[in-house]
């Protein structure tokens, strides 16, 4: 029944600025604790008997005793989330099940491309996943050249790259394509001299679905077959989520060039100012990697 109020309520001084939190409700805390904790690999941020928060994704998992008002189980809202890969959905499915999970509903995917599937806990709890479309990734062939030419045009403001003082052409680097479907979503490219090869350029679009992630898998792989023993690139000092992104594959860093990217500029001024997470754009930063297990 709505209240009777004298002045009208104004929703759109509400705000709703995205989600922050899911709750699950729980028969045993202390259980659905480590279970989660062995899911997301995070010890929890708060930690009590009937209280225990987890920091995932942007979010906050939280889970909550049972109780009448919040009973366990499906009441009709599944909180989906989101994985990085298509992959990964079958592991987590697995991953339920030898847990004492199951799979509830789907894998099936939806019109946006993307699988959707729910999985119970051994509380009783959906987990909604979302999961990427596959990619396939194979080596450039001439007709993805002018593909490819526009992506650089697109991402790097050119047809060049220019770092380290050298400078690369995008009709004289090798390519690794990514697809999915029948669309290219991304692309590795790079140069082999001797045992050593150098990514030139990475770009994923969409990002964040793992197509970064494979195509670099890809391209060791390649690597390693070709006889090639060190790996290396050059990235900036803004782009933070590449940073993160070699490092945690085992890439090194092994060089700093301070303003090295202001000198590159005036050989191509379209490099911005400002680069990512709006840090100026100023230094260049070399990663390695040995493959083999050797050090970088
Ligand atoms: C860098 C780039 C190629 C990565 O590809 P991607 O497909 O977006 O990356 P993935 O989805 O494979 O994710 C890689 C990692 O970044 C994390 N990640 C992806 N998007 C993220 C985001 N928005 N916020 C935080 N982390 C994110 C993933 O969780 C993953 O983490 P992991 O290392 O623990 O697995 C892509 O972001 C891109 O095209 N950037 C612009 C071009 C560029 O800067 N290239 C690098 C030049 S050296």
């Amino acid at each position: 029944m709505a209240h009777e109020r004298s002045h009208p309520v104004d929703a759109a001084a509400i705000r709703i600025r995205g989600w922050a939190d899911v709750t699950y409700f729980v028969p045993d805390v202390r259980a659905a604790r480590d279970f989660v904790s062995q899911l997301t690999g995070r010890a929890p941020l708060l930690d009590e008997v009937n209280l225990c928060q987890f920091a995932v994704g942007d979010g906050r998992l939280t889970l909550h005793r049972a109780d009448p008002q919040g009973p366990a189980g499906v009441a009709g809202q599944v909180a989906y989330w989101r994985l990085g890969e298509v992959d990964a959905l079958a592991t987590a499915i697995e991953w339920f099940e030898t847990r004492g999970g199951h799979r509830y509903r789907g894998p099936m995917t939806g019109p946006d491309g993307w699988t959707v599937c729910q999985v119970r806990d051994p509380f009783g709890n959906a987990w909604g996943f979302l999961a990427p479309a596959p990619v396939d990734v194979r080596g450039a062939q001439a007709e993805d050249r002018p593909w490819l030419a526009d992506l650089w045009r697109r991402a790097w403001g050119g047809e060049t790259q220019e770092y380290q003082g050298t400078h690369h052409h995008v009709t004289q680097v090798d390519a690794l394509v990514a697809w999915r479907g029948e669309a290219r979503v991304g692309a590795a490219t790079f140069v082999v001299a001797g045992r050593t090869a150098e990514l030139v350029t990475l770009n994923a679009d969409p990002r964040g679905q793992g197509i970064g992630s494979r195509l670099l898998a890809r391209w060791e792989q390649d690597m390693a077959a070709r006889g090639v023993t060190r790996l290396t690139l050059t990235t900036t000092n803004d782009n933070l989520d590449a940073l993160a992104l070699y490092q945690r594959r085992g890439y090194r860093l092994v060089r700093l060039n301070p303003e090295a990217v202001m000198r590159a500029r005036i050989q191509k001024p379209s490099i911005p100012l400002t680069g990512e997470h709006g840090i100026p754009l100023r230094d260049e930063l070399v990663l390695a990697k040995h493959l083999g297990g050797a050090e970088a």
